[in-house]
């Protein structure tokens, strides 16, 4: 008798957790983050690329592009910038850190 019991209740589970299953609210997932522990230098970086790089358009995120696309990338906006080689290098590792 307890047995049958049992086997009702998982039965109800199981036809329960199916009947949810279909009003179950879409899951969003959200865009993993990377968290990456920034060293003095590549904060530097973060801090010129945040001031310099948003004058004319939105901040780009790093994972917009790839390594490869950033390169000629970062070579047309140090000229409209009106960034120093060595700002940009700093700029470049910061990308190069998120990526
Ligand atoms: C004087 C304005 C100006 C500044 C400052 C500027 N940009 Fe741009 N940026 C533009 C314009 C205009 C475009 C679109 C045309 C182009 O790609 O040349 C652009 C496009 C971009 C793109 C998209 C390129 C593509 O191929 O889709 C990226 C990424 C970018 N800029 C990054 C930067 C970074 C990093 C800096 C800082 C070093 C910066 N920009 C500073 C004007 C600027």
């Amino acid at each position: 008798m307890k047995s049958r019991i049992l086997t009702i209740a998982a039965l109800a589970v199981i036809v329960f957790s199916c009947a949810t299953k279909k009003e179950a609210p879409k899951v969003v997932v959200a865009e993993p983050v990377k968290v990456v522990e920034l060293t003095p230098a590549l904060a530097a970086g973060q801090n010129l690329y945040d001031n310099n790089c948003a004058k004319c358009h939105k901040l780009f995120k790093a994972t917009d592009f790839t390594k490869e696309d950033w390169k000629p990338i970062l070579v047309r906006m140090q000229k409209k910038a009106h960034l120093d080689d060595t700002q940009m290098a700093s700029i470049s590792d910061y990308i190069s850190s998120q990526l």
